[in-house]
């Protein structure tokens, strides 16, 4: 394995941090090095706020749905897709400047290459990372904190510290269920790689003392149900279009 394959293979979500923050000049080297992902025809529609101020930390750990992480790690990045400096372009041009679900996923596609970029990058100087989705429970309370302005769309958050755990890895699916040659499989042949995955997710479970847990019935009610409902309402508010 080469080492950027081998640091990759090294990856595990950090839940637990100990106390030591995350020097100035790593975030910048980890930011440089994102920050040369692929980005669609190089519009660079993603942004980054770094959250320093203790009593915003701890908002946001509520407003995550109680994950203490969010303010226990070294530092706490919030994802955003941004679409705020093409607003100002094309004001200052006197030019429209319209949003639809294509510019939309434009900044959650460029946004994403970046953040694993950063995680990426990160894990390489020997800091551990856990993405938070669970800010999505309450973007507009995320939003009025952070006094988001029109344009800027925040994804997800990053934690960012020492890790104070050392995690097993999580298995992941056999490649046979995500890469296919020129035909994609039967629903038998994709159900039956899932059944045998199924299996190694118990034995993974087993080892971490949560015995009897296992992927697929986890799997069978994740959209069992809407989730985040009111991410829509969210985002337009914030003057996205996703028509
Ligand atoms: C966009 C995104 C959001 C996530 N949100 C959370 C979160 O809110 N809380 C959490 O503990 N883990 C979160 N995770 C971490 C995943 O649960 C984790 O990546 C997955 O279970 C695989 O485990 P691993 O990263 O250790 O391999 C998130 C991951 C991603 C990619």
């Amino acid at each position: 394995m080469n080492p950027v394959i081998k640091q990759m293979h090294d990856h595990r979500s950090i839940r637990s941090y100990a106390d030591a923050t995350v020097p100035d000049d790593d975030i910048r080297a980890a930011f440089e090095a994102a920050q040369c992902a692929a980005t669609s025809a190089n519009i660079q529609v993603y942004s980054v706020l770094r959250v320093t101020r203790t009593e915003a930390r701890q908002r946001l750990v509520e407003l995550s749905g109680g994950q203490q992480k969010v303010a226990d790690a070294g530092a706490f990045l919030v994802i955003c897709g941004d679409i705020r400096r093409h607003r100002l372009l094309a004001d200052r041009a006197g030019e429209p400047c319209i949003e639809n679900l294509e510019s939309f996923l434009l900044c959650a596609v460029d946004a994403s290459l970046f953040a694993q970029n950063l995680v990426l990058a990160l894990e390489s100087l020997g800091w551990g990372t856990c993405y938070i989705g669970g800010i999505r429970n309450d973007l507009a309370g995320v939003s009025q904190l952070l006094e988001l302005p029109k344009g800027v769309y925040p994804l997800y958050g990053l934690c960012v510290g020492k890790p104070d755990e050392a995690p097993w890895k999580r298995p992941r699916l056999p490649m046979e269920a995500v890469l296919f040659d020129d035909r994609y499989p039967s629903d038998e042949a994709m159900l039956e790689i899932m059944d045998r995955y199924d299996d190694d997710m118990a034995a993974y479970y087993e080892k971490r003392g949560a015995s009897g847990r296992r992927w697929i019935s986890q799997m069978e009610s994740f959209f069992a149900s809407p989730r985040r409902t009111g991410d829509r309402t969210y985002f337009e508010s914030q003057g996205a279009s996703l028509k």
